[in-house]
């Protein structure tokens, strides 16, 4: 293990209801002036923002609305929530939504703070935000784990740019799984291949020798694994729900990456896909990763037979250390395909291979994955998505 502090994570209240029973004496705690942040509308089709309201109407504040928060959130709209928290002098920030709404009001929460770009004082002067308007978030859909860090992925168009940023954490997170049972199926297979992806990420990075945090890491990922198989079955249960929910924000919490440099290498290429075809971004992991580690396993032959064996049962017996290895991956293509998620480009839409040397350009290489790619090598791994 390498040396670690770990230290930031925010109260959560999780089960159902909790919202009603913990948010009247949250909000005790807070100004009056209360920005309500969500998505496209799902908060009220659901009834969801009715009940928030009621909450914030019982407590006296005065709620200023931000909504249409897109997936995928863009600077431009993060600088619309900036514009409006400071216009209005804004005390508290309500995220209300998926990993989009939450990771947009991060950076609100950062920037309505201080009186530069946010985006040029990161990327440009690698200064970070010490100042926060205080933010909780209510997780709507589960899948991203935003709720549990203070990174946030912003989509810059005119940079054409899908990068990870620093804003605020939330100082307390309502995780009520019955919320999750209107989002539609796609988002809930999607949203929960992201947490395995998370867990991936985590695992294949280094040391590759294994670790307590990695065998953390090995049990979600079967209990993400089991969880998916389980809600395409039963979509309305709610305790299946509840194991998603929590996978999803233990995957991003920072606990399964304690003494770890993370790989992540698939998000990076992931992210690039994103900011130049706004693809869904469980869909666009689910294209990369078999890809990826067909490319990358031999460098790290140990771990890769190990998840094959661990997370995916493979039996040994009569097989390499390097075929067990294979099999793995080939498992992990293979439920990708059962669950229905895409495995080509082509199946979202993308053929353009001018468009993906851009992408693959622009992809950060990064220092936890087993092998240093170069963008040549990026763009070989998207031709193979194709
Ligand atoms: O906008 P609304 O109308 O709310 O609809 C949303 C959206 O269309 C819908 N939805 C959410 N809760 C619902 C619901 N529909 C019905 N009932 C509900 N209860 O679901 C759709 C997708 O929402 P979105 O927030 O975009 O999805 P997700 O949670 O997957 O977040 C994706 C974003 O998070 C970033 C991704 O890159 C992407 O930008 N990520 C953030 C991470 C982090 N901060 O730690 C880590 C991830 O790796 C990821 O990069
Ligand atoms: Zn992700």
């Amino acid at each position: 293990m390498k040396d670690f502090v770990y230290n930031k994570i925010p109260t959560v209240y999780f089960g159902e209801g909790v919202l009603k029973k913990n948010l009247p004496k949250e909000l005790e705690k807070v100004g009056t002036n209360v920005m309500l942040a969500y998505g496209g509308g799902s908060v009220k089709k659901t009834g969801l923002y009715d009940e928030i309201m009621g909450v914030l109407k019982q407590a006296q504040k005065n709620v200023i609305e931000f909504s249409g928060i897109m997936s995928n959130p863009t600077y431009n709209k993060v600088r619309e929530g900036i514009k409006l928290a400071k216009e209005n002098n804004v005390d508290f920030i309500l995220a209300v939504g998926g990993g989009s709404v939450i990771d947009c009001c991060k950076i609100v929460s950062a920037g309505a703070k201080i009186n530069e770009d946010i985006w040029k004082m990161e990327f440009r002067y690698k200064k970070f935000p010490n100042e926060f308007i205080k933010l909780a978030s209510v997780a709507t859909a589960s899948g991203t784990g935003a709720e549990m860090n203070n990174g946030a992925v912003i989509t810059n168009e005119d940079e054409k740019l899908k990068a990870g940023m620093v804003g605020a954490l939330s100082d307390f997170v309502i995780l009520d799984p019955s919320y999750t049972l209107t989002v539609p199926e796609k988002q809930v297979i999607s949203g929960a291949f992201d947490t395995l992806s998370h867990c991936m990420e985590t695992y294949f990075g280094k040391p590759a020798e294994n670790n307590v945090s990695d065998e953390i890491t090995e049990s979600i990922m079967r209990n993400v694994i089991r969880n998916i198989r389980e809600v395409m079955k039963n979509p309305n249960d709610v305790k299946i729900r509840s194991e998603l929910m929590w996978d999803s924000s233990l995957a991003e919490c920072g606990l399964l990456k304690l003494g770890k440099i993370t790989d992540f290498q698939a998000h990076q290429i992931e992210h690039q896909l994103g900011a130049y075809t706004n693809c869904n971004h469980g869909q666009g992991l689910a294209i990369i990763h078999p890809k990826l580690y067909r490319h990358i396993y031999k460098e790290n032959i140990h771990k890769f037979a190990r998840f094959a064996i661990e997370v995916w049962k493979v039996d040994n017996k009569d097989l390499s250390e390097e075929e067990t290895a294979k099999k793995g991956i080939e498992k992990l293509d293979k439920f990708i395909k059962e669950i229905g998620l895409p495995s080509t480009l082509k199946e979202i839409g993308i053929t353009d291979k001018e468009m993906l040397r851009k992408v693959a350009d622009s992809s950060n290489i990064t220092q936890g994955c087993a092998k240093q790619l170069t963008h040549d090598e990026i763009y070989e791994i998207l031709l193979e998505c194709l």
